[in-house]
């Protein structure tokens, strides 16, 4: 069974990744050590330039092998496109002030939620499309080798709906099947979610360049 190092330390990201993995025959596995390994500042302007930040830094720690990092986040429409690249510190304090790397560490989801559905609160719900966005990095010795774009579109409620996911999972409704993320199996995400298609890709990429 192929084998694959993921640069993160979600334990939601890991599980999608692990689900998605599953079913092409591959198995996830953490950079060894990643926990004690320096953390990399997430200061692109992009989910590419991140995603390709954290990859190449990450690769460095382990000679030889891919390694694969994911930056994600979720548009609204109705707010310009926020949180984007700030999905993980929406709600932090001075994310106003300063710029977005800047600011306090990563915020939990119960406070992010609460950010969005606070800007959110006077919108109608045909206003209220938006998207999750995964870009994901595969890199080698400090080298980024390709990257890969997964979207969903769906529409953010006005209250919390489910308790699988993590983030912003119980406000995102997939009109799809009616359900919103955190009401979906591991299965229907790795399915219907942003981090599966991107990974879909890189797995495509990977039979098709076997050198790799
Ligand atoms: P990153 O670690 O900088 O990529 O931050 C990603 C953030 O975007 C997470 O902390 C979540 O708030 C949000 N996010 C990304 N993917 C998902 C998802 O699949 N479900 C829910 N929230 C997500």
């Amino acid at each position: 069974m192929r084998k694959l190092l993921i640069a993160t330390s979600n334990p939601g990201k890991l599980r999608d990744f692990a689900g998605a993995a599953q079913r092409h025959g591959v198995e996830i596995a953490g950079v060894p050590g990643f926990s004690s390994l320096p953390s990399v500042v997430e200061d692109g302007l992009t989910f590419e330039a991140n995603a390709r930040k954290k990859a190449e830094a990450y690769s460095q720690h382990v000679p030889g092998e891919i390694v694969v990092a994911d930056d994600s986040g979720l548009e609204v429409d109705a707010l310009k496109g926020a949180p984007g690249v700030h999905s993980a510190r929406y709600a932090a304090p001075d994310l106003e002030n300063k710029q977005p790397h800047e600011a306090s560490a990563n915020m939990d989801d119960k406070a992010n939620n609460a950010r969005v559905l606070r800007e959110l609160k006077d919108i109608p719900r045909a206003q209220r499309s938006g998207r999750f966005v995964c870009v994901l990095a595969a890199a080698r010795d400090g080298k980024t080798l390709a990257t890969f774009r997964g979207t969903s579109e769906g529409v953010i409620l006005d209250s919390p709906r489910g308790t699988n996911g993590f983030g912003y999972d119980p406000l995102f409704y997939f009109p799809q099947i009616e359900k919103t993320f955190a009401e979906l199996s591991a299965e229907e995400k790795s399915k219907y979610s942003h981090r599966g298609a991107a990974f879909r890709k890189f797995l495509e990429w990977c039979d098709d360049s076997p050198g790799n």
